[in-house]
């Protein structure tokens, strides 16, 4: 009988396959596979973590996610309340008609969004990358083949053009490096917030003002050109449970005390905006 692949050993197939997309976070030169992680030729050596995620973020951790607000984010992802909008954007990356793309989700978190876009469209890969080491470890929770890494979306350990769609939602962007690692024809997709994004939320938190992307859309709109932008306004029903995890979820309810009680349904109004290098 054949022996089962841990985790590590599966993930370290995984990045082999893919190696040629990758560089080294300290002095951008290709890696090689070894026994225990990637090497570089100037041997910077990166192992797998046993959990088989790599971690090239060689920076302080300065994320606001802590592991009690990805695992509620989790459980929000469990719960449906993103289904539709990965359904669309997994509709996006189809329409594309590129053969086996190499995705990246840049600012991934826990890993249940790209998780959900995986069985939905056929990649030749699809990276995970997050700043957050509490939410890398939790995206290696997820059974599908995907590459973790911890690693900074401002300095990608990517080489140049060497990926075919990089999703970046609800996260923030760097646009310089995501024009640098994009093949000519790949695209962006951008998931931001739009005004009634969790309105029931920012209405109970006090002192929190209405939510404006005007200065995120005009950065996007700067850096790229923009080949097509939707909305994707629904409301989910919540009961106290969801309730509960839909607050704990963002950064904004540590700082703001929330009043009331909860209401029936809570309001997902996304604005999905693709763009390419200009
Ligand atoms: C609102 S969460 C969204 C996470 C995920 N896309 C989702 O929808 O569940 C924002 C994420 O951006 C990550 N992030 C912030 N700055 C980053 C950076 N410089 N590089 C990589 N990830 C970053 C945070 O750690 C966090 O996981
Ligand atoms: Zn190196």
């Amino acid at each position: 009988m054949s022996k089962r692949l841990t985790k590590k050993e599966l993930a370290k197939e995984r990045f082999a396959a893919n190696i040629g997309a990758f560089c080294c976070p300290l002095c951008g030169g290709e890696f090689v596979t070894t026994d225990t992680g990637v090497r570089c030729r100037r041997n910077h050596n990166f192992d797998l973590a046993r959990q088989g995620y790599l971690s090239l973020f060689t920076g302080r951790q300065t994320s606001h996610y802590d592991q009690t607000l990805f695992l509620a984010r989790r459980e929000v992802f469990s719960a449906g309340v993103y289904a539709p909008l990965i359904d669309e954007i997994s509709s996006l990356i189809n329409a594309l008609g590129i053969h086996e793309p190499l995705v990246l989700d840049a600012g991934c978190g826990e890993g249940s969004f790209l998780a959900g876009i995986c069985s939905r469209v056929q990649p030749g890969g699809m990276i995970g990358v997050d700043i957050s080491r509490a939410g890398i470890r939790l995206a290696t929770s997820h059974s599908e083949s995907i590459m973790w890494c911890v690693a900074d979306l401002a300095e990608l350990p990517f080489g140049s053009e060497s990926v075919d769609v990089i999703l970046n939602v609800l996260s923030p962007a760097n646009y310089g490096e995501f024009k640098r690692v994009l093949k000519p024809g790949g695209v962006i997709i951008k998931v931001l917030p739009r005004e009634g994004y969790l309105r029931e939320i920012r209405q109970r938190l006090e002192g929190v003002a209405p939510y404006s992307n005007e200065d995120v859309l005009a950065k996007f709109e700067e850096n790229l050109q923009v080949v097509q932008s939707t909305n994707l306004k629904y409301q989910v029903n919540v009961n106290s449970l969801l309730w509960q995890s839909m607050t704990k979820m963002t950064p904004l309810s540590r700082r703001h005390q929330i009043s009331g009680p909860h209401p029936k349904q809570i309001t997902i109004d996304l604005e999905i905006i693709q763009g390419s290098r200009a």
